[in-house]
């Protein structure tokens, strides 16, 4: 009778600890399957990256410190002297293929620049006010790597975007530098799935459109792992109860 009675304790243990979990899981699920929607991966500390290309292989990582700055890292393999490495992000939805109002920092050599582009198809121009520091910026053996840093608000309303807590739409391009002007790019995203989507402040947060078909499969993915854990530890309960 009383192990019984220890055997059903133990029992009423295990069934609120799956009852917690099962709770618990979803959000847990729900959390980390934005970042793999987003193909987001969490790096060391505070800092996040994500591959926007291969071949050639292109990352941007990033890290927002409790200063108020947010600090880039633009690491771009198989340059050669004259190809740039950038990337763009704005808060408006426009049709693929445009960058209205959108915030640029182009790398090219050891050397960042702040870029603004106002209109739909326009290149982006050299921003009148740089707010943007590099820290470390160069390119060894066609590797482009630079690491650099601006305020999340620049106080530049009129061509630079602040970075809150939202998601932008993040544009990138390698293309090539001609007589110091930012010719036509080679590599760029042309289709909304090619985009990054990214919530710099709170990357976990970041929420990707609904048109993605490529991230769909993966979020399903995650969506029905989740329903299978869940429906695995409603057998478990069901079973000791
Ligand atoms: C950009 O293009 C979109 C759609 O074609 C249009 O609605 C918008 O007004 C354009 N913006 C500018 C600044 O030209
Ligand atoms: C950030 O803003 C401060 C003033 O608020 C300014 O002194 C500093 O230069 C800015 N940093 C960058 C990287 O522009
Ligand atoms: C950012 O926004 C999300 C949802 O929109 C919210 O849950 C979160 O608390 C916000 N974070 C901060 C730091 O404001």
């Amino acid at each position: 009778m009383l192990e019984a009675n220890q055997a059903m304790h133990g029992l009423g243990f295990v069934r609120t600890a799956c009852l917690l979990l099962s709770a618990w899981l979803p959000e847990i699920t729900s959390l980390k399957s934005r970042l793999e929607a987003a193909g987001i991966v969490k790096a060391e500390g505070n800092a996040f990256v994500k591959q926007f290309h291969t071949n050639p292989d292109a990352f941007l990582g990033w890290e927002v410190h409790s200063d108020g700055t947010i600090w880039f890292d633009l690491d771009c393999m198989d340059l050669d002297e004259l190809q740039y490495c950038g990337f763009g992000f704005s808060e408006t939805d426009q049709p693929a293929g445009t960058h209205h109002d959108t915030d640029v920092y182009i790398a090219h050599r050891r050397q960042v620049e702040d870029r603004y582009s106002a209109s739909n198809w326009s290149t982006p121009r050299l921003d009148q006010h740089q707010d943007v520091s590099c820290d470390h910026c160069a390119v060894l053996d066609g590797r482009l790597h630079a690491t650099f840093f601006r305020n999340l608000s620049t106080g530049d309303v009129a061509q630079d975007v602040s970075i809150v807590n939202r998601t932008y739409r993040v544009s990138w391009a390698i293309g090539v530098v001609r007589d110091g002007r930012v010719s036509a790019h080679n590599f760029t995203p042309r289709a909304e799935s090619e985009y990054m989507y990214i919530n710099f402040l709170e990357p976990e947060a970041t929420e990707m459109p609904k048109f993605e078909v490529h991230h769909e499969v993966s979020a399903a993915g995650a969506l029905q792992m989740a329903l299978t854990a869940v429906l695995g530890f409603a057998l478990l309960c069901e079973l000791l109860s």
